[in-house]
């Protein structure tokens, strides 16, 4: 049982790393064989277009043929039993690394000959999401239905996908350093310390979740 964690936020340690390590460490606890990779670490670029994945006879038929940092990841992650995709929500969205690996990972997968009958291998996934966002704005500003559009584009590849979202997180340690001032920095301490660990149980159960079953 193989998962891999792909974190798509450009800050190590922060956030969204620490919900993947947290899910990895789930993982292993039940005897997974786990991997992290950054993907700001990575020089990379998104699906061109090429259509070589969707080529007659060709053998690169449901593969990506791009070459560059991210070709060996996607043949891990082809061979991988689970994968746990993480990324900040920069401007309402996945951050932009996060959206070009999905266009690279996902697109090769699309059958056009048949929507229904996509080329992916079976796979468990799941989607971490860190935002400034609080919980009861989610629905208002639009971000539940961005959540549910990655949530549908999983399922439909690779049958399943568990969100797990952590909301009005602590952007930065001392907020008295930087003009910061629309936010509550001690109710933002408050909540890093108290709800920010309940989020890294999530995740931990995430990774028990992912590595149980294929
Ligand atoms: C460029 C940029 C844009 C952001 N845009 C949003 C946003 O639209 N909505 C939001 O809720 N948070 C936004 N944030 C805050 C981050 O999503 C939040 O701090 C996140 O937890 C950071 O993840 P990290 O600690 O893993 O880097 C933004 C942060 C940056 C740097």
């Amino acid at each position: 049982m193989k998962v891999i964690a792909i974190n798509g936020s450009p800050r190590k340690n922060w956030n969204t790393d620490t919900l993947l390590k947290k899910t990895l460490e789930g993982a292993a606890s039940v005897g997974a064989e786990t991997e992290i990779v950054h993907l700001y670490d990575l020089t990379f670029r998104g699906c061109v277009s090429c259509l070589a994945c969707k080529l007659q006879n060709g053998k690169s038929l449901g593969r990506c043929v791009l070459k560059d940092d991210l070709s060996p990841v996607l043949a891990r992650l082809h061979e991988a039993d689970a994968v746990v995709m993480g990324s900040p929500i920069y401007f309402s969205e996945v951050t932009g690394e996060m959206r070009c690996f999905i266009e690279r990972f996902v697109f090769q997968y699309l059958n056009y000959d048949n929507f229904s009958q996509p080329l992916s291998p079976a796979k468990k996934t799941a989607m971490i999401y860190t935002m400034n966002c609080p919980e009861e704005m989610l629905d208002k500003i639009g971000y539940t239905a961005m959540f549910k559009r990655y949530e549908d584009i999983m399922i439909r590849f690779f049958g399943n996908c568990t969100p797990l979202l952590s909301t009005n997180t602590m952007q930065v340690k001392d907020y008295s350093r930087y003009h910061l001032g629309a936010f509550d920095a001690d109710a933002k301490k408050l909540r890093h310390e108290t709800v920010f660990p309940q989020d890294c149980q999530k995740a931990f159960d995430l990774g028990v979740q992912l590595a149980a079953s294929k």
